[in-house]
């Protein structure tokens, strides 16, 4: 579903992807860990196109979309559910509204086919309660629920999700780490997380990758992981 190879990006001189290079199946859950400032969240934005590459390929549902025009990718992004990191709501709109705002903007449904459908997205993330607030009145961990729910309505082949547990306690951390991994079995999205969450990852993952120096230094299940050799996965995972 995804394939990318050999990506190099550097920002004024300095390299921080330097040949990252993986494969990721259709309906897989992956992780991406790593230090700060490894290059997870410049990765994550080459694989919706907001960065492109210096060299390398992106190929993502057969289309190489580093060869996109701008308006080709804004299409492709639509099949694209992205979950930033401060979660990114709308802070005048309820929750109803920002969930409805993609639907408003990018389909035909009647208001009543509208309203449905958000419930339904709203119960995915058990914030059926919700809808009349705003992202003022939630927690960090329900604001992210809402924006996972924001995220999926579209009907995204692929979920990005940039430090879903960051800013949250344990509890919250796991919460949301199975919420997501539960709506992408559900959903049937290609899902892949940055984080430096190492139990939440091996917990909702089907493999991991970790970054380092700009490249992937191991990738696999929890195992093969754990059983690397190297130096900085064993710091990260020990
Ligand atoms: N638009 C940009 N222009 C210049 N440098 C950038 C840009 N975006 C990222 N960088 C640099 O690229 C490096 C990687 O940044 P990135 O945000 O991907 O790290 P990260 O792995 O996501 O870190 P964290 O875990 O803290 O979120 C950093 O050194 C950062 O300063
Ligand atoms: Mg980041």
């Amino acid at each position: 579903m995804i394939r990318v190879e050999e990506l190099h990006k550097s920002f004024n001189g300095q390299s921080v992807l330097d040949g990252v290079s993986f494969s990721i199946e259709r309906g897989e859950v992956v992780t991406f860990l790593g230090l700060s400032g490894t290059g997870k969240s410049v990765l994550l934005l080459h694989l919706i196109g907001l960065l492109s590459p210096d060299r390398g390929r992106i190929v993502i549902d057969g289309t190489d979309i580093t060869r996109l025009s701008e308006r080709e990718l804004l299409a492709f992004r639509r099949q694209v559910g992205y979950l930033f990191q401060e979660s990114a709501l709308y802070d005048f709109m309820t929750v109803e509204d920002n969930l409805a705002f993609p639907l408003e903007e990018h389909t035909d449904l009647s208001d009543a086919q509208r309203r449905d459908k958000v419930r339904e997205y709203l119960a995915m993330v058990d914030m059926e309660g919700a809808g009349g607030r705003y992202p003022s009145e939630l927690s960090g961990g329900m604001r992210k629920r809402v924006a996972l729910a924001r995220a999926l309505i579209l009907g995204a082949k692929v979920l990005l999700c940039d430090e879903p547990t960051s800013g949250l306690d344990p509890v919250r951390s796991r919460d949301i780490s199975v919420v997501i991994r539960d709506l992408s079995r559900r959903t049937g999205t290609t899902t892949v997380i940055t984080s430096h969450d190492v139990a939440n990852s091996f917990r909702i993952s089907d493999r991991v990758f970790v970054l380092d120096k700009g490249r992937v230094v191991a990738q696999g299940t929890e195992d093969d992981i754990r059983g690397s050799q190297v130096e900085l996965v064993r710091e990260l995972v020990g």
